[in-house]
């Protein structure tokens, strides 16, 4: 049994033997191969498993070989020979980015006595050789070098495949390139070409060797008709134990130097490298260069976000800008100061759409008060006079504690540059003018005679609050049917204090500037732009005629005898027929009523200020409460003419506003 198993034993031994006189071993990617591959210098697998020779620094060597020897002579019957062989391995060389004259230098498979290659050099050396040995017998080192730099005497392409013995200027050199199945040498660079399959046959029995490459991506197998074809003795170079592997090297040029697999067998045709288990390169869009585009992404992003930020830090500043008010010392000393903001966002920023009516002085706007949601009229005025401004919110501050239900309320002030912007409650149904002379209006809307006189009635009721019931003496000045505004029950309010002027009962009646509109300025006004309580009630006489009689106070339409409502009246009072002047819309009136407002109106519309009644009576005439004697009405038949204050006046006959104080200046 023991003589058996020992026999067996010896018989496994010598097929070992057997066996291992042929080499033969395969790497389709080196990751288990470390402990087989003896590398030096630069050299290492990859975590990919690709076998590096170099990296793309500069200056640079490497080398790998197989680390077990190989027997390459063989000696039978005292005679020595090269054994045959077979390689074939798969490399790709990729250059420094971005260097303008490609890298280096190139790599070599090599058959050297050494494992350490001593004296080898980087750079034109391809760290095979170096120059204290180049050329030299002794070193017994065969190699094909795929070499990518003109560097060497014999060199003829930067790309080019030669064999080198001991020396490093080729005994055959090729440039690289490979010959497809019609016999065309196809030419194509060793460098940043992909994978590149090489092969290296050598027959021991003729010598002859020859060599064969091909980017992987032209041909997947042998191209038939090998680059180089030649006669070697390589009984005379090599020894009887010999290294097989590869060097690499990189100098002023560099280029990263990959083996990717490798296939090596003696005395026979080396097994097939299988394609699909290469190695590869890690995906680089879905690492490096992802991390990058996203660095880029987010980077680009953060820019565009803080540009957006900027912006609308930017549009904030302008807008508050645009809305900011410079408050002066006496404004605060005002009530009912209104934000300027406040003001604006009621109104959509002084929208056009929200302008209910304008005029010389400027817009009114329709607004809604945002905290408190009530409706307001809200008046831009545009002024230069800053003087005029302070005096005025003075007034017109105190008239806002003013209460009277004939009176339209102020809800408050703004001042913004040369604007004022006072703010009145708003008045739903408009100004009496539009209801009393607009004719296009259907008989529905006509004011009934009871209606007029309730007006009438209001507009003395607030006139005489004014006057005589307010602390101070409040002269209105510009009392008109425009400004009669008018509430949805028809309560009538008087409006726009824009223009009047307040001034203590005690100092005498004196103001600066005289203005109102024309055809209600009293003669005195006119010349003298003197405004007083008396003004006002010439002023409310027009009204009066204006309602009783259904026509503008000036009629530029009408004959000339009626063009002035005043004078017109006042000769049917003093001809007959008074009761012509009647507004014919008007169908049913009580007549004794309306020859008494008549009256009352040409006694206000008297020509000399101190024969006009106060408003107190003319309450109470209104009211009824006091009769019109005979007597009163006697003066105004020797009144002048009041054509003769108008004809000194050459202004149109709009219903235009003008100023007293420029016409005084035009006489
Ligand atoms: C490497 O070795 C491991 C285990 O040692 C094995 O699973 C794997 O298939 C080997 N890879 C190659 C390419 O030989
Ligand atoms: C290239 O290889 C050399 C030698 O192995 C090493 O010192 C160097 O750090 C490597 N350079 C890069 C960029 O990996
Ligand atoms: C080989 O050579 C040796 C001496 O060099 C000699 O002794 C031997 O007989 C030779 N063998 C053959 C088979 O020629
Ligand atoms: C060649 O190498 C051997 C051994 O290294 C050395 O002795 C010899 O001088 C060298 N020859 C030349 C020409 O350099
Ligand atoms: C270069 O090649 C020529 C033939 O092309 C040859 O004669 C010469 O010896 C070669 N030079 C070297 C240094 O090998
Ligand atoms: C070889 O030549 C034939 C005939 O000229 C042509 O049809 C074919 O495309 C060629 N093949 C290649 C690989 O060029
Ligand atoms: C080498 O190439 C020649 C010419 O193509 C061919 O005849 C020969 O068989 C080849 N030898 C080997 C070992 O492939
Ligand atoms: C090859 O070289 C060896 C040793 O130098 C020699 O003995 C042999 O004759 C050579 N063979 C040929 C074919 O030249």
């Amino acid at each position: 049994m023991v003589a058996k198993s020992t026999l067996f034993q010896i018989i496994l031994i010598f097929g070992y033997f057997l066996s291992s006189s042929c080499q033969d071993f395969i790497f389709n990617g080196f990751q288990n191969a470390s402990n087989n591959m003896a590398m030096g210098y630069s050299a290492k697998i990859t975590d990919y498993g690709m076998l590096q020779l170099t990296n793309d620094s500069y200056d640079l060597k490497g080398h790998a070989f197989f680390s077990s020897p190989i027997q390459l002579i063989k000696t039978q019957d005292n005679i020595s020979r090269a054994v045959s062989f077979s390689t074939t391995f798969v490399f790709q060389i990729i250059s420094k980015p971005g260097s303008e004259n490609g890298g280096g230098h190139g790599l070599t498979f090599a058959i050297a006595p050494s494992k350490q290659l001593p004296g080898a050099a980087s750079g034109k050396y391809l760290g095979l050789l170096g120059p204290g040995n180049n050329g030299n017998f002794s070193n017994h080192v065969f190699a094909v070098e795929l070499d990518t730099v003109n560097d060497f005497l014999n060199d003829t392409d930067e790309d080019h495949v030669g064999i080198d013995v001991d020396d490093l200027t080729s005994e055959i050199l090729e440039n690289a390139a490979y010959y497809d199945s019609n016999s065309t040498k196809i030419p194509f660079e060793l460098e940043d070409t992909g994978l590149i399959q090489a092969w290296l046959e050598y027959n021991g029995k003729n010598d002859v060797l020859n060599v064969t490459v091909a980017p992987l991506s032209a041909h997947k197998t042998k191209p038939s008709r090998p680059l180089i074809s030649g006669t070697f003795n390589l009984t005379a170079i090599l020894k009887e134990d010999m290294y097989v592997g590869f060097t690499a090297a990189t100098g002023k040029l560099a280029s990263s130097h990959y083996i990717m697999a490798w296939s090596f067998r003696t005395e026979g045709t080396a097994r097939a490298i299988d394609l699909s288990k290469l190695p590869k390169f890690p995906d680089i869009w879905s690492n490096h260069h992802k991390v990058t585009i996203i660095k880029i992404v987010v980077l680009s992003f953060a820019i565009l976000s803080f540009m957006v930020i900027l912006i609308v830090i930017f549009l904030y500043l302008w807008h508050r800008a645009k809305l900011s008010e410079t408050i002066e010392d006496w404004e605060l000393e005002n009530p009912h100061r209104l934000n300027y903001r406040e003001l604006y966002s009621a109104t959509n920023g002084f929208s056009k759409t929200e302008v209910l009516g304008s005029g010389g002085f400027g817009n009114v706007y329709k607004g809604v008060m945002r905290q408190t949601g009530e409706v307001v009229a809200i008046k831009k005025i545009s002024t230069s006079t800053r003087q005029g401004m302070r005096e005025f919110i003075a007034e017109i501050s105190s008239l806002g504690r003013m209460r009277h239900r004939n009176l339209v309320e102020l809800r408050g002030w703004c001042k913004r540059n040369d604007d004022l912007i006072i703010v009145y409650e708003f008045m739903p149904n408009g100004s009496l003018d539009t209801l009393l002379f607009n004719h296009n209006n259907n008989a529905q809307t006509t004011l009934s005679w009871e209606q007029r006189l309730n007006i009438l009635k209001g507009v003395a009721s607030g006139l005489l609050y004014l006057h005589e019931e307010w602390e101070k003496v409040v002269v209105h000045r510009d009392v008109k049917s425009s400004n009669v505004l008018l509430k949805s029950d028809l309560t009538p309010k008087l409006g726009d204090f824009g223009l009047a002027r307040l001034y203590n009962r005690d100092t005498a009646p004196q103001t600066t500037c005289a203005a109102g509109t024309l055809g209600y300025m009293a003669p005195e006004l006119l010349q003298m732009g003197k405004a007083t309580t008396s003004s006002d009630v010439y002023a409310f006489g027009v009204l009066l005629l204006e309602v009783v009689c259904g026509r503008r106070t000036i009629e530029p339409s009408a004959p000339d005898s009626e063009r002035n409502l005043v004078r017109w009246v006042r000769e049917c009072l003093v001809h007959g027929g008074l009761m012509e002047v009647v507004d014919p819309r008007m169908e049913e009136y009580d007549g004794q009523e309306v020859e008494m407002t008549l009256k009352l109106g040409i006694l206000c519309c008297q020509y000399r200020a101190e024969v006009r009644p106060s408003m107190r009576q003319v309450n109470n005439y209104l009211n009824g409460t006091e009769q019109i004697a005979a007597g009163d009405l006697s003066l105004v038949s020797v009144d002048p003419d009041l054509m003769g204050s108008e004809s000194t006046c050459s202004f149109s006959l709009s219903q235009g506003m003008i100023s007293a104080s420029s016409f005084q200046g035009g006489r």
